[in-house]
């Protein structure tokens, strides 16, 4: 388990893909007094992601790796965690999976977000399918990344309603705001507060 040393708050890199509107809410929530993680790095595979804003705006160094070569783009993220002092990362939006190698060197400190109530609905397109399904709930997990997609231990979940005039684009929205608070609870939860 990841623990916090003193006042020391432990350093974290967020790896994004997209929008970055949980990057966004890990910033916030990494700003404040209770919380165990500083966000002092973002990665992202996409130079076009719209999280890379955040990074400029709050000052945190940022990087583009391009992950189109895995093994050459893990390394050097491996060298830019270590040069940085990185001891923990959460994936947010990240769209590439990476290796058992680099997964095994950041056991137990690698956290995602996935919206779905894992172990339903892992991968993508998951609001499709909950829609298709018909499923009546649907929500948002936080869990350790494992070398199997989606599949690590989960810890924390938040469950919605879907209403029956839902939308793909509406129960994205509806979890994404639950997705904003369900990852500062998440790391609050494995520091043990
Ligand atoms: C979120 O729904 C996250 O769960 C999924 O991709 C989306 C990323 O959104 N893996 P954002 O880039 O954090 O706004």
């Amino acid at each position: 388990m990841v623990r916090s040393t003193g006042y020391n708050k432990t350093r974290t890199a967020v790896l994004i893909s997209g929008t970055g509107s949980n990057l966004k809410s890990l910033i916030k929530f990494s700003k404040t007094i209770k919380s165990p993680i500083s966000i002092d790095f973002v990665i992202s595979n996409n130079s076009k992601a719209g999280g890379l804003n955040y990074a400029k705006k709050f000052k945190i160094k940022k990087k583009v790796l391009n992950f189109k070569n895995k093994n050459l783009s893990e390394k050097k993220l491996l060298s830019i965690l270590k040069i940085n002092n990185i001891d923990m990362i959460c994936l947010a939006g990240f769209m590439k999976i990476l290796s058992l190698n680099f997964i095994k060197k950041f056991k137990g400190k690698i956290l995602n977000i996935h919206p779905s109530l894992l172990p339903k609905y892992k991968g993508l397109n998951t609001h499709k399918r909950v829609l298709n399904n018909k499923e009546k709930y649907s929500g948002c997990t936080v869990h350790f990344v494992n070398s199997k997609l989606d599949s690590g231990k989960i810890i924390l979940q938040k469950k919605v309603k879907i209403s029956k005039k839902e939308t793909e684009t509406s129960l994205a929205k509806k979890i994404l705001v639950q997705e904003h608070k369900l990852y500062p609870k998440a790391i609050l939860k494995i520091f043990n507060y």
